[in-house]
């Protein structure tokens, strides 16, 4: 069974005075394996919080389903194997941490000894002790983070649903959440998050997708999808003639100098590989053969730049 599938997810908002009807999701067709952890990426705009809205029972598509752990998530009841953070948690702002974990977990239906178990495991995990006693009306972003992320784990549910979990964060608190993200994947939870911070995608998913305006354009294995673009080599060589190095930039795609030698650029693998033979056999020497991988952030610009 999928954690998280939906097969077709179309959602149109209507009734905009002045404006017609905006197609913010268009068949989007995922699925997503227990215990994966998945960023689901776009821009501004593109249908992110709408997919995880839908997928919360938070909001109905317009055609199209969604189950998370096999559940239709037109029932409300799919809610409560997962565990969601909103993109601007909202809280009662006159509760301190403690109050409103207790709160969050007597909606969950736990006694008051599981409440108070769930207090000291959310507390130690997100760092809250210190905090536990001070109105929340008083937190910074990187408080109400972690508090948002507490909630979220309230009752320990096995899919995490979470709408921008970085953004608004110092490097400090990126890394908490990316290093809690990753405790919760050992623990065998499936995470799904949001984010247009590329560089935290890349650090810690095993599977992307992409959204651009409404419509999945990728969606696939991290490396997989970087691999398929190794398509850039820079090899740096010394020793060779103004000869054989003009020979060896005939076959080249581009040439640059430094203190360390001759760079050649060489855009497919095997133009490469031919490229470095020469060199050899002109009796100069390899100092470097670096494949250039395209870094995913790259990769997300050129994908924004096929649809239109
Ligand atoms: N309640 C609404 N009524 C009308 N249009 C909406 C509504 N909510 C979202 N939209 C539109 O749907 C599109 C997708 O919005 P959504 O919030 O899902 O994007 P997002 O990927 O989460 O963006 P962001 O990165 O800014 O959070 C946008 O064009 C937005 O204007
Ligand atoms: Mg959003």
């Amino acid at each position: 069974m999928d954690a998280i599938a939906t097969r077709n997810l179309t959602k149109v908002y209507r009734g905009h005075i002045g404006r017609g009807a905006v197609k913010s999701l268009d068949r989007l067709t995922l699925t997503i394996a227990p215990n994966e952890v998945f960023g689901f990426l776009g821009r501004n705009g593109a249908g992110k919080t709408t997919t995880i809205k839908i997928l919360c029972s938070l909001l109905r598509a317009t055609t199209g389903e969604a189950f998370v752990m096999g559940q239709d998530t037109r029932r409300r009841a799919t809610r409560k194997h997962i565990g969601y953070l909103p993109e601007n948690p909202y809280f009662y702002e006159y509760l301190n941490p403690r109050e409103t974990l207790d709160f969050y977990g007597e909606l969950h239906g736990l006694t008051r000894a599981e409440r108070a178990a769930e207090w000291d495991r959310l507390a130690g995990l997100l760092d809250l002790r210190d905090i536990a006693g001070q109105r929340v009306r008083g937190f910074s972003k990187g408080m109400r983070q972690r508090l948002g992320f507490a909630v979220a784990l309230v009752g320990d549910p096995e899919v995490l649903i979470l709408d921008e979990p970085m953004s608004g964060l110092d490097p400090l608190g990126r890394r908490m959440i990316r290093e809690l993200i990753l405790l919760l994947h050992g623990q065998g939870k499936t995470i799904f998050f949001s984010s247009h911070v590329l560089g935290d995608v890349e650090q810690i998913c095993s599977r992307v997708g992409i959204l651009v305006k409404g419509k999945l354009t990728t969606q696939g294995r991290l490396d997989e999808l970087l691999n398929r673009r190794v398509n850039r080599v820079e090899i740096i060589a010394t020793g060779l003639s103004e000869a054989a190095a003009a020979a060896v930039a005939a076959r080249s795609d581009g040439v640059r100098e430094s203190e360390q030698g001759r760079h050649f650029f060489v855009n497919d693998l095997d133009g490469a590989n031919a490229v470095a033979s020469d060199i050899l056999q002109s009796g100069g020497t390899l100092v470097e053969f670096t494949p250039i991988r395209e870094s995913l952030e790259e990769y997300f610009m050129r994908e924004q730049e096929t649809v239109s």
